[in-house]
């Protein structure tokens, strides 16, 4: 049932800290700070290429994960969503392995991707939360989400345990491809364990992201902006707000704002700014300024250093724990989650049972 919570979306957006935890404890030692994955059928140190294919949120998990493969295994990622990639006829190294990965295991075009890839002599890994679904069946190796059963049409605690998976996957192809040494190994394992408890303290964050809700709920049209593995978490929470709210939202990486949809900002578009304190903070900070000088109204997320940078500059800022880079992903894939869900209930849509859709796509 649901607990003491209006929505199936709220109690799930709650479990996140007590199932990060459980999907961690399956995949990392926290004594070493190591991590044990089951034995793949090949080497990560001889792929040629790894392939990701998924639809809709579990697709926006794979997105984050092409940006860890690459950056800590230096792994050529390729990655699509399922009904463009099962009818693209696209070559695959016969010496790569294509990762699928779905909450549900059952969604036809994810499935149909999986035998296309196993017919190009593809391993296949799946990352599902369902473990006697078809494609957990017919992949080569499983690894699962304890997410636990995720009735909200809109997908939450499944995204995180699967971003929690998908990160220790990209560390242990990192040290299998002699990217990583065993201390930065430890340094990521301990980034991981810290994941429940940096979430339950975002948690705490809901009123304001109430407050917050509230005023974005009145647009007609709201942009996300992210650089690096900020930006699928934007994709990620446009697709989430008009899922259930149905307001128009858009993802865009921060740069490509000049390419075309900065013409849409003025006064009237939130522009939600997803940027943790990193490497790449001082870009996105510069495309926050060119929001404003257009009248945009930003709503910012970031930790206390990118706040005390530029949190004046924003209609509204949110203060977010600092953890390593390597994690944000995971930790801002929240504040994004309850801006939908504050904003679908004041809209006073079914949050849980959205419109037009449906829990699993098993038909294409
Ligand atoms: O069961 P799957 O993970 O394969 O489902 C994929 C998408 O249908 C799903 O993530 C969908 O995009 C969600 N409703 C998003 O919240």
């Amino acid at each position: 049932g649901k607990g003491n919570y209006r929505h199936f979306m709220m109690k799930e957006i709650a479990e996140q800290p007590a199932v990060i935890g459980d999907t961690l404890q399956v995949f990392l030692n926290p004594l070493e700070r190591r991590i044990e994955l089951p034995a793949m059928p090949f080497d990560f140190a001889k792929l040629s290429r790894l392939t990701i294919v998924a639809c809709g949120t579990a697709y926006l998990a794979g997105f984050v994960a092409k940006y860890w493969f690459e950056q800590i295994a230096r792994l050529p990622v390729e990655i699509d969503v399922a009904s463009e990639f099962r009818y693209r006829t696209a070559p695959l190294p016969p010496d790569g392995a294509t990762l699928v990965i779905s909450q549900s295991g059952e969604t036809a075009d994810t499935l149909a991707a999986l035998r296309y890839a196993k017919s190009e002599g593809n391993k296949i890994i799946a990352v599902v939360n369902v473990p006697e679904s078809t494609i957990a069946r017919e992949a080569d190796v499983v690894l699962q989400t304890l997410a636990g059963p995720e009735i909200g049409v809109a997908s939450t605690k499944a995204f995180t345990t699967q971003l929690v998976v998908l990160a220790t996957l990209a560390i242990a192809a990192a040290r299998a491809r002699g990217a990583i040494d065993a201390k930065r190994e430890g340094e990521l394992s301990g980034a991981l364990i810290e994941v429940p408890a940096r979430v339950s303290e975002v948690l705490n964050h809901d009123q304001r992201l109430k407050e917050i809700a509230l005023k974005v709920a009145e647009a007609r049209d709201v942009l996300f902006l992210g650089r690096g593995t900020s930006y699928p978490i934007a994709l990620e929470g446009a697709l989430k707000l008009k899922e259930i709210s149905y307001i128009h939202a858009e993802g865009y990486a921060a740069g490509e704002m000049k390419h075309g949809p900065i013409a849409l900002i003025d006064e009237e578009v939130p522009v939600i700014v997803v940027a943790p304190y990193d490497d790449l903070f001082d870009k996105t900070a510069s495309n926050l300024q060119e929001v404003r000088a257009r009248g945009g109204r930003v709503v910012f997320f970031s930790d206390a250093e990118g706040v005390a940078k530029l949190g004046g500059d924003a209609m509204a800022a949110v203060t977010l724990p600092k953890v390593d880079p390597f994690v944000a992903p995971i930790l801002y894939a929240v504040p994004v989650q309850l801006l939908a869900y504050h904003a679908a209930v004041a809209k006073g849509t079914d949050v849980d049972q959205p419109r037009n859709l449906a829990k699993s796509v098993t038909v294409e």
